[in-house]
């Protein structure tokens, strides 16, 4: 059995064990690795994810006691929550039940059928590494209930409903990125996405190059309330620039406007300037496996991103660091999602693979949490699963 065909098993293991019959419908949704262009999707940036052999899975079916109730299998035996789908959908005491009643709540705020469903969920994202397992929660929710009530909404209206759900019910500001990550991957290519327009295109990846996940291990607590930080942070230095959104900043207005700017503020500017720069650069280097541009892009994106934008940790730091060195020109790293903690990501040559493994060996003999490597190829998106 290989990895998805043990998780299709959980969830309608778990569905039969919590409901006593069978599923009618399973619906998949991917998490996501982001490449380049971080912190920049709620600034109407460009950004550059792809999809990831990792995701959350929705087993659904009718439920003639007219609600919509969901177990939630890897949250322990009795995580189950119950809500009234004919009536006003609100938060409710579980965090991760709210992805589901935001879902549910914008699905019908947004004039879509909503019809009562039981449902059982698993997943195998890893929680909080960075890696948008509440995206793809979210996305899968989304599908799989308005796939029940019998209606085929377009990637983008699913990220859009898993967005919102994400900030008005979890509490959370995060831009469109993973949603739309989550929803639109094609395999094999990385996604390209103009966040102001919702505009993709597929990047692919030439065949020499490979994906490595480099798990720190490492969580940080408040992540939420520090990214909320982050995105204040940003719309305050649009309001002193006079722009809607950061993406109508060149660089050169950035430097001649800076007076009276607060110096933390610029910096987080700066970033934003520069990264979204880095994003049409690097999507060329992945389709021609320029492994040196990668390097230098990807090394350009990691400082940026710890000293501009101060989301990284001194262990991040230092293990990217060694990664790097090992590389050489061979392929490039740099933190990935939100920061804080989770992972890293390097695209390098093939060939090259077994140095990262050396260099996060190396960084393991000393370091209080041991990192971890994953492998993926760039995934499909979200969608039915037959069963
Ligand atoms: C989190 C958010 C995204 C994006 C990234 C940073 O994953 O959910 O919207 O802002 O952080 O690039």
């Amino acid at each position: 059995m290989n990895r998805r065909e043990a998780l299709i098993a959980r969830v309608i293991a778990g569905y039969r064990a919590a409901f006593g019959e069978e599923p009618a419908a399973l619906y998949a949704a991917p998490g996501r690795v982001n490449l380049i262009g971080e912190h920049v999707d709620y600034n109407d940036g460009l950004v550059l994810p792809c999809a990831i052999d990792r995701e959350t899975i929705v087993a659904i079916g009718e439920n003639p006691a007219g609600l919509i109730e969901t177990a939630a299998l890897d949250m322990g035996a009795d995580a189950r929550d119950s809500f009234d789908p004919a009536a006003p959908i609100v938060p409710g005491e579980h965090e991760w039940a709210n992805h589901v009643r935001g879902t549910a709540h914008f699905i019908r705020q947004r004039g879509h059928a909503l019809r009562p469903a039981r449902m059982a969920v698993a997943g195998d994202v890893p929680i909080g590494a960075g890696l948008s397992s509440s995206a793809s929660f979210g996305v899968a929710s989304a599908l799989a209930l308005s796939g029940h009530a019998g209606a085929s909404l377009p990637p983008e209206a699913l990220a859009l409903i898993a967005q919102a759900a994400e900030n008005d019910f979890a509490g959370c500001a995060c831009g469109i990125m993973d949603q739309m990550a989550s929803a639109a991957s094609a395999a094999g290519s990385a996604l390209l996405l103009d966040c102001r327009t919702l505009a993709t295109r597929p990047a692919p990846l030439h065949p020499r190059l490979a994906i490595t996940v480099i798990d720190s291990g490492l969580r940080r607590s408040l992540v939420t309330s520090a990214f909320n930080q982050r995105r204040a942070e940003c719309e305050a230095a649009a309001r002193h620039y006079g722009v809607a959104s950061l993406r109508d900043l060149t660089a050169e207005a950035l430097a001649a406007g800076r007076a009276g700017l607060d110096e933390a503020l610029f910096l987080r500017a700066r970033h934003v300037v520069a990264e979204i720069a880095r994003v049409e650069p690097l999507a060329a280097a992945l389709a021609s496996g320029d492994t040196a541009a990668l390097a230098q892009i990807l090394a350009e994106g990691h400082r940026s991103l710890a000293q501009d934008f101060a989301v990284s940790l001194p262990a991040l730091d230092a293990l990217a660091a060694q990664v790097q060195a090992m590389l050489g020109d061979a392929g490039g790293v740099r933190l990935t999602g939100a920061g804080f903690g989770g992972c890293l990501v390097a695209v390098s040559d093939a060939a090259a693979l077994s140095l990262i493994d050396e260099a996060v060996a190396a960084y393991n003999a000393s370091a209080a949490v041991p990192a971890s490597t994953m492998r993926f190829a760039p995934g499909p998106g979200a969608s039915r699963i037959a069963l």
